[in-house]
């Protein structure tokens, strides 16, 4: 389904990212894993069959120097820029708003929507500077940046401003081919997930239809197929996959 591509996935060195790499891996996508932490995204490619056909690359997605060397490493390898691009990475700073401090607030921002823009940028460049004329980008919003989320606006606008940020990209770069989506994700079994108190896990789950979480690889196979040419007239959508969550 992916056979020739390459695909760089942000965030690629665990919970979701790791999911999206290894479904890529498996469609037969060359995969670039990033991520902040190297040996994470090390790990991610350790993982897959035939290692050496993948890279693992150190890089910070709020970083522009970081995000163009990483682009940069992986044309070296595949003689091509990436044309299949996931932006995974993310981080939470929960605080209600009364008390929160810019600080946290601008980090969030900075990873999750700025991230978003950097990547996406330096990636559409590369695609052009080698006249590449097709690729596809997806985006992980969250159901937050639809319904927005107690103790988490930051959080919540950071996903709310990839959905927007999303739709605009779509616009800008269907000319050139490169259709842009993103996945809004409910509630999954990831370490981000980790420190929720029990009472509010219960409290989402019964708001959840499926009263389940979902398993990273459940968002992954969304991200595999807007990947893919079997979604090839899709462009700006934003897709839920929550169990129902906020429908
Ligand atoms: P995770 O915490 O398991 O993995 C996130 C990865 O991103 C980590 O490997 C971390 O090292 C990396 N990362 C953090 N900051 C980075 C930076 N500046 N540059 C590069 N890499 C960085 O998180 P998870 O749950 O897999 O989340 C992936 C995406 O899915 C995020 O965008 C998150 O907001 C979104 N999401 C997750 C949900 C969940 O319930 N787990 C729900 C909705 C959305």
């Amino acid at each position: 389904m992916l056979s020739g591509k390459v695909a760089l996935v942000t965030g690629g060195g665990n919970g979701i990212g790791r999911a999206v790499c290894r479904l890529l891996a498996r469609d037969g996508a060359r995969v670039v894993a990033t991520d902040m932490d190297g040996s994470a995204a090390q790990g991610t490619i350790n993982m897959l069959k035939g290692p050496d056909d993948h890279l693992a690359l150190k890089m910070d997605v709020t970083d522009k120097a970081s995000v163009e060397s990483a682009i940069s490493s992986a044309i070296d390898k595949y003689k091509a820029p990436p044309c299949l691009i996931t932006n995974a990475a993310g981080i939470i700073r929960d605080s209600f708003m009364l008390q929160m401090d810019e600080k946290a607030f601008m980090e969030v921002l900075d990873v999750n929507l700025k991230g978003t823009y950097l990547v996406t940028q330096a990636a559409t460049m590369a695609l052009a500077e080698h006249d590449v004329s097709s690729g596809a980008i997806v985006n992980i919003s969250s159901i937050s940046g639809k319904l927005g989320t107690m103790g988490q606006s930051n959080y919540s606008a950071s996903k709310a401003g990839v959905i927007a940020f999303t739709k605009s990209a779509a616009m800008e770069l269907a000319s050139m081919g490169v259709r842009v989506n993103c996945v809004l994700p409910g509630f999954t079994q990831t370490s981000m997930v980790a420190d929720v108190p029990d009472k509010v896990v219960k409290l989402i789950l019964k708001m959840t239809p499926l009263r389940r979480m979902a398993e990273p690889e459940e968002i992954a196979e969304v991200v595999a197929f807007l990947l893919s040419d079997k979604s090839s007239f899709m462009t700006g959508a934003s897709v839920e996959v929550t169990g129902g969550l906020g429908m």
